[in-house]
């Protein structure tokens, strides 16, 4: 469907400001939609037309009152003999009012109000509604009534919709929610039954019908600021007791001096007390990160102590590896606790797990350098816990196979802190449409001749394989970088995996 300025730049002669300022009026005519119980309609001339054609720019629905349009009447074109009030209205530029038959027993009471700036109509806007004995006139009806013939009086001057009016970033109050009518000195001529229940639960007792509106607690220089402004004012208070109210303050004007003012106000309580709720609950999902991560670290102590009393090499190895796996785990969870939503930027854990890797190689005869290039994007947090156990097996056999210590620690080969002659290991990665892939690359002395990952029985390949096909449903291979010389490992995760968070049932941890 086209939006009014496409309808009005395709239909209509109208320029880029009068088009804002029907855009402004429709931005708020829900207001006098409510207010009137009635269907409102906007025409502009069709200048494409040389007959004076009318387009219908827009069209609002009240939620005060049923509407008589079930269809989109958005963008019809109408020849002027269809709409006479209206061309009517365009000739003689003020309010015209009428009775218009459609079909054999409705009548639709109409009335045509021109839309004016600057002393021109560049539009005319039409309340249609059945007529007015249909519905018994309450006094509240008839407050309302009363309040959008000063908004169509002000349409006609030019003082409505309002330059330079503040704006709620959410939905702005609707009449249904609470509307007080306030008079030129401040007092409430009228409040509707949901706006007295506003001032209820924020403490005003008395009688509201009244009062002075800056008693009410609702921003007291909001009335004042509408009126020397001349513009619509927006305010928001809450009380120590959490009830919260929004304000919407929209000053009556006659020729520029200030009558009185409409302030429609909704009760956000419930709203607030729930955005509250959502911070909290982020701050308290960041601080169990934070104690995992803690607990992880009491683990890894404690099977640091179990080590030391091993007799066993093969033991403490063991245990020693388990230690650095932990590790892996522990710096997503330390990344985890600092990011705002539950995914990581798999970049900044790398770093850390490189350092994971080189702690647990003891021998300082292995001056192997790692480094890291490309960006992986972000990833949900459990993929990157998974991955970063991968990474961290992966890392630890490039240093671990890739270099063997004798061929290091000959000084005659290069010595170990001289870097001509130590083994460099290079983590790429690398995000594409498809995926994520994540390469371990080393110019050791490659794998054995006929390796096959698919048959690899140690614990470390075997752990990757299980979390990269099943857990992560992508693919790993570990091929050389030539012939008989280097090892590339790479890693690949669909982009399916890498977008949501996951159920907890897939937790492989
Ligand atoms: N980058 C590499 N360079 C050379 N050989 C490797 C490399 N990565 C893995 N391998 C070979 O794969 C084997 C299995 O690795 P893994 O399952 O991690 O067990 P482990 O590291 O305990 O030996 C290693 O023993 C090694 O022979
Ligand atoms: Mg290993």
């Amino acid at each position: 469907m086209a939006t009014l300025p496409e309808l009005a730049r395709a239909h209509s002669d109208l320029d880029e400001v009068r088009i804002a300022h029907l855009q402004n009026l429709v931005s708020v005519w829900g207001l006098l939609a409510d207010l009137s119980f009635a269907d409102l309609v906007l025409y502009a001339r069709d200048s494409r037309q040389a007959d004076g054609s009318l387009v219908l720019l827009g069209h609002i629905r009240p939620t005060t009152g049923t509407t008589l349009y079930r269809a989109d009447l958005v963008g019809q074109v109408f020849e002027p003999r269809r709409r006479p009030l209206i061309v009517k209205a365009f000739e003689a530029e003020c309010t015209v009012d009428g009775a218009v038959e459609v079909g054999s027993e409705r009548t639709v009471h109409l009335t045509a109000v021109p839309v004016r700036r600057n002393g021109e109509t560049i539009a005319v806007l039409a309340r249609e509604r059945l007529r007015p004995e249909d519905r018994p006139g309450s006094e509240q009806e008839r407050t309302y009534l009363t309040v959008f013939d000063r908004f169509a009086r002000m349409l006609e001057r030019g003082e409505f919709p309002y330059q330079d009016e503040e704006r709620l970033r959410h939905r702005t109050p609707r009449v249904g929610d609470g509307l007080l009518l306030v008079d030129s000195d401040g007092r409430i001529e009228f409040a509707s039954p949901n706006a007295v229940s506003t001032l209820h639960r924020m403490g005003v007792t008395r009688g509201v019908t009244g009062a002075r509106f800056d008693d009410t607690g609702l921003g007291s220089s909001m009335l004042r600021s509408a009126f020397a402004r001349r513009t619509a004012v927006i305010d928001e208070m809450e009380r120590p007791d959490e009830v919260a109210v929004v304000s919407h303050c929209f000053p009556l004007l006659d020729a520029g001096t200030p009558t009185g003012a409409i302030v429609l106000v909704r009760d956000v309580t419930e709203l607030r007390r729930r955005d509250r709720q959502l911070v909290s609950k982020d701050a308290t999902i960041r601080e169990i990160h934070h104690r995992v991560k803690n607990n992880l670290q009491t683990i890894s102590s404690l099977l640091r102590l179990q080590a030391r009393r091993l007799e066993g090499e093969e033991a403490r190895e063991a245990l020693g590896e388990s230690v650095r796996r932990i590790g892996a785990i522990s710096v997503v969870h330390e990344t985890l606790a600092q990011s705002a939503d539950d995914e990581v930027g798999f970049a900044e854990i790398v770093r850390p797990l490189v350092r994971v890797v080189e702690e647990s190689v003891s021998s300082p005869l292995r001056p192997v350098s790692i480094t890291v290039e490309g960006d992986a994007g972000v990833v949900p947090g459990q993929v990157a816990t998974t991955m970063a156990v991968v990474l961290t097996e992966l890392l630890q056999n490039a240093v671990d196979h890739a270099f063997p210590t004798a061929q290091l620690a000959d000084p005659e080969a290069g010595g170990t802190d001289g870097d001509s002659a130590a083994g460099w290991v290079r983590i790429q990665l690398d995000r594409r449409a498809d995926g994520l892939i994540v390469r371990v690359v080393d110019d050791g002395v490659g794998i054995p001749e006929g390796f096959d990952v698919a048959d690899a029985s140690g614990l470390g390949l075997t752990i990757v394989r299980t979390f990269v096909e099943g857990e992560l449903g992508g693919h790993i291979r570990l091929v050389p970088v030539e012939r008989g010389r280097g090892t590339v490992a790479e890693v690949w995760v669909p982009t399916n995996r890498l977008v949501g968070p996951w159920g907890d049932s897939r937790d492989p941890v």
